[in-house]
């Protein structure tokens, strides 16, 4: 099973450039061009939310045109930028957002790995939360398939990045019950989020968690006392999560890549089929 997770496309309007700087549609388009030149093509495309740059039916609709040539299906989560009555109004009923529920959260069950998705969203608020009914919705939806590999996924990381200009923003409430739930489910191989723009790998309740890069503007390193959250000129990305069911010698396991997007020179081969070709 290959799983390509997109994240924080921050899509606007048609013609539009966020923050002045940034067209965040042309940057989609290329990303699906990425994916869609994948061999194999993956099985499925999860996005981690931040679709819009602010939740409206129209950048939705703009969202839904550029993602359109994708040659495999694609699913949603909300992020903070999101807003839930558009995402149903342009969604609901189609396969990218399969939730009729008072939260945008759902299970994802046709593949090797069970994918459970995960609506952190705190309208109108930049961090995230994980409240007693979503929690207890994921408590049940972890005790329904008892040992199928799981990946769980939501917008905000549950953890801290280290990053000092973010460390207010991410989940404000359920992190540590997060955890626990976690804990007591050793089948969850993975915790996907978005929400950093940039890949980020941490330990988290036994398992591993993982915020995936953005499509769009990165946000730098910056680790220091000023706090500053700074957009930094890096490529873009991609990142495909990878389950091999015989990763022998050490048994199946999810192996995650990172992929920039960008225009890079050809590449230089060096082995086919084990043999040196360049000298
Ligand atoms: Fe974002
Ligand atoms: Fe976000």
């Amino acid at each position: 099973m290959i799983l390509v997770q997109i994240s924080d496309t921050h899509v606007d309007v048609s013609n539009s450039l966020v923050y002045g700087r940034f067209n965040t549609n042309t940057a989609l388009e290329k990303a699906v061009s990425v994916i869609n030149a994948m061999d194999p093509l993956p099985d499925l495309v999860l996005h981690t939310g931040d679709i819009a740059s602010r939740g409206n039916v129209e950048r939705y609709e703009r969202f839904r045109q550029i993602v359109d040539p994708l040659l495999v299906p694609i699913v949603l989560i909300p992020g903070n930028h999101d807003e839930r009555g558009a995402l149903r109004q342009v969604f609901s009923g189609t396969t990218m957002l399969p939730s009729n529920d008072e939260f945008l959260h759902y299970v994802i069950d046709s593949f090797p790995v069970r994918l459970i998705c995960c609506d952190s969203v705190i309208a109108d608020e930049t961090p995230g939360e994980l409240c007693p009914t979503r929690l207890s919705w994921l408590s049940d939806r972890l005790d329904d398939a008892g040992d199928q590999p799981t990946i769980v996924a939501l917008h905000h990381p549950p953890f801290y990045s280290g990053m000092t200009g973010t460390s207010a923003k991410g989940l404000l409430r359920g992190g540590l019950q997060l955890a626990e739930l976690l804990t007591q489910h050793p089948q969850v191989v993975r915790v996907l989020a978005g929400h950093i723009h940039r890949p980020i790998t941490t330990n988290f309740g036994g398992t591993i968690a993982f915020s995936g890069p953005t499509t769009c503007y990165p946000f730098g390193l910056d680790m220091g006392a000023e706090r500053v959250l700074n957009i930094v000129n890096e490529p873009p990305a991609i990142a495909i999560h990878l389950w091999l069911a015989d990763a022998s010698p050490t048994g199946p396991g999810l192996v995650s890549h990172v992929l920039p997007i960008g225009d890079w020179d050809e590449p230089v081969p060096l082995l086919r089929d084990g043999k040196r070709v360049v000298s």
